[in-house]
């Protein structure tokens, strides 16, 4: 008897399975994460991330123009100062290196792509944590929610469209869409990071920002082991005016990323983080894998699972493979 039901016949031909299709990548949904070092005089390599640089001023800015050319949805700005201290004032400082690189891409772009800036202490404060310490040591929620008002606002008058609160820090989101509205930003969006894992493969973004952190941010971002908990965090931000959610990493979190684009009512982003990126590297590096097929696969799941938008450090090369 052979089979009645012949699931092959939609594979049949690159214009059958185009047709069937589910999942699509446009270039337009992808968001390219870029670093920018203070004072630096060419770009720096990043050794755990091969391709990718801290960038000069001038190489950001022709990054943004060539994010721009390719057709990229957005860019999300991170800055390594030169010097940090314990309450991460150079995050504040409208001179401050990622205050002026988020003035340096507005000014060579505008509105034609989506300004992003991290929200965010860690890469400023010399201790390395992602908010303020108290007397004791440990990250003070509170303390910390009133500089990430003030580090939003000093993004979104340089010229940031959105900001993204990645500190996770309970009520991020609420005080600082309150501080925004306040000075009348009401334009300016939200994007937060609601599920963000405490995760190893963060690694090569600490040596990408140079962070000073001795120890682990286990008492603020979530435990790997934790999906409910991930549901709780968007509603929250959802409550409190997030324009989007966002679950962080990306490739090992696919059921949470489900789960929450099952509930959300905003769009919901994906962050594939270095150390996806750097596993793949590494493996390609080596002969091992197939850079295109790998990482347009590892899209299309992360799309698949239910990601409107996907923050990527193969932007780029992927916009050219997509065309
Ligand atoms: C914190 C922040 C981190 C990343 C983005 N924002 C690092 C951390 O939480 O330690 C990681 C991104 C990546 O690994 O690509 N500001």
């Amino acid at each position: 008897m052979y089979p009645m039901s012949r699931p092959r016949r939609l594979r049949t031909t690159a214009a059958m399975r185009r047709l069937v299709a589910e999942t699509t990548v446009r270039t337009h949904q992808l968001v390219l994460p870029v670093f920018v070092k203070q004072g630096a005089a060419a770009p720096v390599p990043i050794p755990s991330m091969p391709g990718v640089v801290q960038h000069t001023r001038d190489s950001l800015r022709k990054t943004a123009a060539e994010a721009v050319a390719v057709g990229l949805g957005g860019i999300m700005l991170f800055g390594v100062p030169a010097t940090r201290d314990a309450t991460g004032s150079g995050g504040i400082d409208p001179d401050g290196v990622l205050n002026t690189a988020v003035r340096d891409v507005h000014a060579e772009v505008g509105d034609d792509i989506v300004i992003m800036a991290d929200t965010c202490l860690d890469e400023f404060t010399d201790h390395g944590h992602c908010g303020l310490l108290d007397a004791a040591g440990r990250v003070d929620n509170d303390a910390t929610l009133a500089v990430y008002a003030q580090l939003a606002l000093a993004q979104v008058r340089a010229g940031a469209h959105v900001v993204g609160l990645s500190g996770m820090m309970d009520g991020q989101v609420g005080v600082v869409r309150a501080a925004l509205d306040a000075e009348g930003h009401h334009d300016a969006g939200i994007l937060a990071y609601s599920a963000k894992y405490a995760s190893a493969l963060y690694g090569p973004f600490r040596d990408a920002v140079e962070s000073q952190l001795c120890g682990d941010r286990l008492t603020y971002q979530q435990d790997p082991a934790n999906a409910r908990e991930a549901l709780r965090e968007a509603a929250l931000d959802l409550a409190e005016g997030a324009d989007i959610v966002m679950v962080k990493p990306a490739m090992s979190y696919l059921d949470v990323l489900h789960a929450v684009a099952e509930v959300s009512d905003v769009s919901v982003a994906a962050y594939q983080v270095s150390g996806e990126y750097s596993m793949v590297e590494a493996a390609v590096a080596r002969g091992w894998l197939d850079r295109r097929r790998t990482v347009l696969e590892t899209l299309t799941s992360i799309r698949r699972a239910g990601a409107d938008l996907v923050l990527t450090y193969w932007a780029v090369q992927a916009a050219g493979w997509l065309r």
